[in-house]
């Protein structure tokens, strides 16, 4: 019996599948295969893959249903939508001043230890209103979806104060029920002391785990729990007790971890079992090796590294060890103010020389894991989230080479095209 669909996408010059990976991320040589199928096509029931496969087996298979839609996608790329796993989208105000000053020399650092940075973003976000701060998230995730990406990770962290947070977790719900893309919460409470804890930072540590985080696991407001491990933001100590006491309430620990300077970020990654450690630019061998044995995903920033001027994580000894890799812009108004995992994917491969289809895998299916939704999207694959992606390019490697432009065609989202 030939299976109905809605939604048939047919003739690529290639489809990448990105199969076989649901259950666990690629790694190595893993990342290299993207299971391409030439003149393949995509069909879909009700939002949800039914089959793919080349476009003759498939338009044998199935049979449209009279309000179908059929795209064709001669000489085009087809794909699994990208998902970002690490962003700081919700916020107020932008700090182009701040980049004009780190051009002429000071350095992020300097800039948050005199006030600014993130300071200054919490000082505009706790004066914006919540239908502000949910507009001004709403365009950014139009901006997103525009670029392709089908799935976003958003932290909290600019209010660094308990109602505050709070109203920043509620109006990521709120972005979330309302918005054609997938949000993945994540409460970032602890990314940075707000002034007045300057000299009791041990205080605000207690303020994170008992009156913070226990409202935000009762009021099911996020997923992940992340800190800003850093020298002269949270240290070790500190932010492994931010992370155990999270796990107790049930969120997933994540790492902002030695994104500055080598501080063994990475190996509290993997001895508090972290799924993501993100990042990493100065990561030691010893934090490499301890996140691959302990399976925590790199999850790779180099929009940061080019922004900040900063040296490019080591990803290919990561990968060369065993490390499971993904990327994500890390969009944020302070170290990188980008929506394009496009342009992510170029520097990936120019600065951090992952291949083309390394830097592929590791913006979709990788990236789902480091979300724990590569059930769900980050492949295609029957039963799974008709997240496609119509690029226009007649070569996956066409991606990252034609850079700096939008190569989006048309984004379906649950088999719905919203681009
Ligand atoms: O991932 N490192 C800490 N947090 C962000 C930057 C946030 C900001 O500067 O506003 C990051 O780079
Ligand atoms: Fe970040």
């Amino acid at each position: 019996m030939k299976q109905s669909v809605d939604l048939l996408i047919k003739n690529a010059a290639q489809v990448l599948t990105m199969a076989g990976f649901s259950h666990r991320p690629k790694r190595g040589s893993e990342l290299e295969d993207l299971a391409i199928i030439s003149g393949g096509a995509v069909a879909a029931l009700e939002g949800k893959i039914i089959a793919v496969g080349k476009t003759a087996d498939i338009e044998s298979s199935t049979q449209l249903l009279p309000h179908a839609r059929v795209f064709d996608a001669w000489g085009k790329v087809v794909m699994p939508c990208f998902v970002d796993p690490h962003t700081h989208l919700v916020f107020a105000g932008s700090r182009q001043a701040e980049f004009e000053l780190r051009l002429k020399g000071a350095t992020y650092m300097e800039i948050m230890q005199a006030g600014g940075g993130i300071l200054s973003t919490v000082k505009a976000t706790l004066q914006a209103s919540r239908g502000g701060l949910e507009e001004m998230g709403r365009r950014r995730l139009d901006m997103f979806m525009k670029q392709g990406v089908g799935t976003v990770e958003i932290k909290s962290g600019y209010a660094l104060n308990t109602e505050g947070e709070i109203r920043l977790l509620e109006v990521i719900r709120h972005l979330s029920q309302t918005h054609a893309l997938d949000i993945v919460p994540t409460f970032m409470g602890a990314h940075a002391f707000p002034p007045e804890y300057k000299d009791r930072q041990d205080d605000f540590v207690r303020l994170v785990i008992e009156e913070m985080l226990p409202r935000v696991a009762e009021e099911k407001l996020a997923e992940f729990c992340d800190v800003f491990c850093e020298e002269g933001v949270f240290n070790i100590e500190q932010s492994e007790s931010i992370l155990e006491s999270a796990k107790k309430y049930g969120l997933l620990p994540k790492l902002h971890a030695d994104e500055i300077v080598s501080f063994g970020g990475a190996e509290l990654a993997a001895r508090v079992g972290a799924v993501s450690a993100d990042h990493l630019l100065k990561v030691s061998l010893q934090g490499m090796e301890e996140m691959a044995e302990a399976g925590v995903i790199a999850v790779l920033l180099p929009g940061t590294a080019f922004f900040l001027m900063e040296p490019f994580a080591p990803a290919r000894e990561m990968i060369d060890r065993g490390v499971a890799v993904a990327l994500s812009t890390d969009r944020n108004p302070g170290s990188s103010p980008t929506e394009s995992m496009q342009l992510i994917i170029t520097l990936a491969c120019l600065k951090m020389k992952l291949t083309p289809a390394e830097a592929l895998s590791a913006a979709t299916i990788n990236a789902a894991h480091a979300l724990r939704r590569a059930g769900a999207v980050g492949s295609l694959e029957a039963g799974k989230q008709a997240d496609i992606l119509i690029m226009d390019a007649p070569d996956y490697r066409y991606i990252p080479y034609h850079y700096g432009v939008n190569l989006v065609e048309s984004v379906y989202k649950r088999g719905v095209k919203v681009v």
